[in-house]
């Protein structure tokens, strides 16, 4: 049986234990025999790392687990690397929230002001990782990436490491897709869904399950109830509240815009109002999740070294843990499984540009993704994913030339922000906050 060398870039992330475990559920079908976890911060990827290995001995015992700030440790023939780092840590995400908030603009981690400086941070560490992989990997090597934005690092990989072989995903339309299942009764993987859009920015415009189209049926409920599923099931993380209020929103999009299912995201450009209105600019999703999420694992890594008893709850694997691995799986065995994923465009949303980086279904085969045609997109849909698209490219050509006034133009673009005034009070502050990490614009 084919074993892979496996490699976890952002080991410390709070996402790690999950992602573990639906790999070791897998252990049958895709066997490891060596797990890596690489990090640049050492300490905090050593406390995830105690957990993980401690799950693995009893999970798995023949898998090696190794846990590396050194990349050539890291990456040396590895099959596969998950990518789900975090450039500046939720320090930064809180700042990317608070700093557009104090403007009455939109405080996100990847939508709006927030989105463009997490960009900013991150598109030069990708690239970095990239060239560890082609440095050390296998030639085989897929990078399958999680991090954020992932739209940003999509387009900027496009452009700045057009051969790498990284897959870029997102994890919301297939925790839509599961709560699509639990109202229509199914399971999320009998579903076929059409989508279009870019990353955190699209619409779903067909759902069947078993050869039948459910659409309507759907679009009836999610106009009464939103993505809210008729009983809460287990899947759903810990740390609800704002979740479950995200999918609720999603009947005012259903009302007003009755041709598609939105992805939840569209919330942030479309009733950004409300959610201004209603956010906490003191206390916003980065305090939640370092409360929560974030909190859980280090307490219970501080527990572990303490008392040699292991709580289990930061292995709850969900949608997110078992996505990425059925992509994975898809790529090592060719399964052609149809997923959503990031291309680059070339036609598959036919009135788009081709060099956009758009999400849409593709067969996942050994040799990467193969697009599903989607066809051309009303004026509507076309008009806000050009302006998106618009925006995010602005963002990449700014750090790829060191451009103070591209930037401006992507922040003055983005729907998310009102006036140019604006724009740059936004950015200027942003600037000074992001000094360790953004490349210099002038
Ligand atoms: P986290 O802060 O807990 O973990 C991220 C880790 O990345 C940290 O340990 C950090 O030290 C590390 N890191 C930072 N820069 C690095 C670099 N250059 N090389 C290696 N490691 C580096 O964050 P989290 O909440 O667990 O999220 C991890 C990432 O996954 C974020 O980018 C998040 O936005 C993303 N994410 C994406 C999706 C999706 O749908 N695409 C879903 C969930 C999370
Ligand atoms: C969804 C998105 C991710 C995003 C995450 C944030 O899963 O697809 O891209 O990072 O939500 O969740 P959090 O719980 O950290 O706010
Ligand atoms: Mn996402």
């Amino acid at each position: 049986m084919k074993t892979f060398k496996l490699t976890i870039a952002g080991g410390g992330s709070t996402y790690t234990p999950g992602i573990v475990k639906s790999l070791l559920d897998k252990k049958a079908e895709f066997k490891l025999e060596e797990l890596r976890l690489y990090d640049i911060n050492e300490e905090r990827q050593r406390k995830v790392g105690i957990l993980v290995k401690k799950v693995v001995e009893t999970l798995d015992p023949d898998l090696k687990v190794i846990v590396t700030t050194d990349p050539r440790e890291a990456f040396t023939d590895a099959d596969f690397v998950f990518a789900q780092m975090r450039v500046g840590l939720y320090r930064m995400r809180e700042l990317d929230e608070k700093i557009p908030l104090k403007y009455d603009v939109i405080g996100q981690e990847t939508c709006g002001p927030g989105g463009l400086a997490y960009g900013l941070r991150t598109i030069y560490p990708m690239a970095e990782l990239i060239d560890f992989c082609e440095r050390y990997a296998k030639s085989s090597y897929w990078i399958v990436n999680y991090s954020n934005p992932a739209a940003i690092v999509a387009k900027a990989m496009h452009i700045l490491r057009p051969k790498a072989r990284i897959l870029n995903i997102c994890d919301m339309p297939v925790a839509i897709m599961r709560n699509m299942a639990n109202i229509l009764g199914c399971d999320r993987h009998d579903i076929v869904a059409d989508y279009f859009g870019l990353n955190h920015f699209g619409w779903f415009t067909k759902i069947r399950v078993k050869d039948q189209d459910r659409t309507e049926e759907l679009k009836a409920y999610v106009r009464e109830h939103g993505y809210t599923p008729p009983e809460e099931k287990d899947q759903v993380r810990q740390e609800e509240a704002s979740w479950k209020h995200t999918y609720e929103n999603a009947k005012y999009l259903a009302r007003m815009f009755p041709d598609y299912l939105p992805n939840t995201y569209m919330q942030y450009y479309l009733l950004g109002d409300q959610i201004v209105r209603e956010a906490d600019k003191n206390h916003t999703r980065a305090n939640e999740v370092m409360e929560g999420r974030e909190k859980q694992i280090f307490d219970a890594a501080d527990a572990y070294e303490r008392t040699g008893e292991i709580d289990m709850t930061p292995f709850f694997t969900g949608v997110h843990g078992e996505f990425i691995v059925e992509v994975a799986m898809s790529l090592a065995f060719n399964l052609r499984q149809r997923h959503l994923v990031m291309v680059p465009n070339c036609g598959a949303v036919k009135n788009v540009p081709d060099d956009a980086m758009v999400e849409i279904p593709a067969y996942i085969t050994n040799e990467g993704p193969e697009p599903v045609r989607m066809g051309q997109i009303p004026t509507f849909y076309k008009g806000m994913v050009e302006q998106q698209e618009a925006c995010e490219k602005l963002v990449v050509e700014a750090a790829i030339e060191g451009s103070y006034k591209k930037a401006l133009m992507a922040f003055a673009m983005n729907k998310t922000v009102p006036s140019a005034f604006v724009a740059k009070k936004i950015l200027d502050e942003m600037m000074e906050a992001n000094k360790e990490f953004w490349p210099e614009l002038k």
